[in-house]
């Protein structure tokens, strides 16, 4: 049977920062509420003429470039983004393959905002172990500068801008592979953490629409409230079914949304410190792309060494949510 390894990750964050300081003079709030509620302290802002998939084939070409795998034996790019380069179509996933000249793959996008990545993982797993695929490149990319509202403090400085990308291939050695991924969604929530205009659930019709904005809304702090229960499960879900400890985590590697989340979960955890990987304050909340920027974050500092097992948690709009026992398994 075929296995799936992480093999390589890669990151980009766009070059323009904005800080809390520079929010201050757009909407009313401060630094050191930002920073209170939230560990926030700058995002990273890509330009108006840079795609979504931009920033996805930038961290792509990192993550292959560090993969050992050749470019021509990548079989399927995956992408998971809330802010495509598109409304509908084509798909970001599709751009990124043309734009690496990767010509005959399979290419499709995945919404499930900030579980994205979580939920790409998954799908490479299923279709590696499945012997449809070998080699897939999935992409966590988001230009969220473009759907969020600027004149709404209660979202506009959390989010930011940015992609992170991995390599997972086939293996035959089951301890190198990904051990497990869980999954879930609930569209109770559906409410909580939404863009509501411009698709077809939509009141308006499509000039309307473009009128009125696609950003996103966010009721805050149910929305923490139901992270915070949710994540927490979610993790002793997943280490419980694979009679994995605590302790045996190397890296705890949490969606970054607020650093108060990251911090109440760890806790309930009992993680150490220095386990639980923290990049909140100087990207933001970057949504699918925040799980697989703080791993290439850790891995850029040397922090992350062959064989070492990660833990992934994400929680998101829809609401979704799951989580993630994988080993980091480079071939080089
Ligand atoms: O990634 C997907 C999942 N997303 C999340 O997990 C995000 C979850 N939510 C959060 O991170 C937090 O709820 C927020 C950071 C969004 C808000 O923090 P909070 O501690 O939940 O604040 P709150 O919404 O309860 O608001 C408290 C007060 C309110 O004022 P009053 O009514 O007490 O006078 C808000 O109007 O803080 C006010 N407020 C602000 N003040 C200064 C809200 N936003 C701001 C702001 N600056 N930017």
């Amino acid at each position: 049977m075929a296995y799936a390894a992480l093999r390589s990750i890669g990151a980009y964050a766009p070059k323009n920062i904005l800080t809390n300081d520079d929010l201050t003079k757009m909407v009313d709030t401060s630094d050191e509420w930002i920073t209170k509620r939230t560990g926030i302290k700058e995002r990273h802002i890509a330009d108006k003429d840079e795609f979504t998939s931009d920033m996805g084939v930038s961290a792509a070409k990192l993550a292959i470039e560090r993969s050992g795998i050749a470019k021509e034996d990548i079989d399927m790019v995956v992408c998971a983004t809330i802010s495509p380069d598109y409304f509908n179509m084509p798909s970001t996933a599709t751009m990124i393959a043309k734009k690496l000249e990767l010509n005959s793959v399979t290419a499709f996008d995945i919404s499930a905002a900030c579980t994205g990545f979580v939920y790409i993982l998954s799908i490479a797993k299923a279709f590696i172990e499945s012997g449809m695929k070998k080699n897939v490149l999935i992409v966590g990319a988001e230009k969220l500068s473009a759907i969020t509202d600027y004149t709404d403090r209660g979202t506009c400085i959390l989010f930011g801008d940015g992609a992170g990308a991995a390599v997972i291939s086939a293996t035959e050695n089951k301890e190198e592979a990904i051990i497990d991924v869980h999954t879930a969604a609930d569209g109770t929530y559906a409410d909580l953490l939404m863009t509501p205009n411009g698709g077809t659930g939509s009141p308006h019709d499509a000039l309307e629409s473009e009128a009125a904005g696609v950003y996103m809304q966010m009721k805050g702090n149910e929305t923490f409230k139901v992270a915070v229960r949710t994540l927490t499960k979610d993790v002793k879900d997943i280490l419980e079914a694979n009679n994995i400890k605590t302790e045996q985590i190397d890296h705890f590697v949490p969606h970054q949304a607020n650093f108060r989340i990251i911090k109440a979960v760890g806790d309930a955890l009992k993680m150490k410190e220095d386990q639980v990987v923290v990049t909140v304050a100087k990207y933001g909340n970057t949504s699918g792309a925040s799980i697989p920027m703080a791993i290439n974050d850790i891995y850029e500092e040397g922090k992350l060494k062959k064989g070492q097992l990660l833990l992934l948690d994400a929680f998101g709009g829809g609401l979704t949510w799951g989580s993630a026992l994988v080993p980091f398994s480079p071939l080089k």
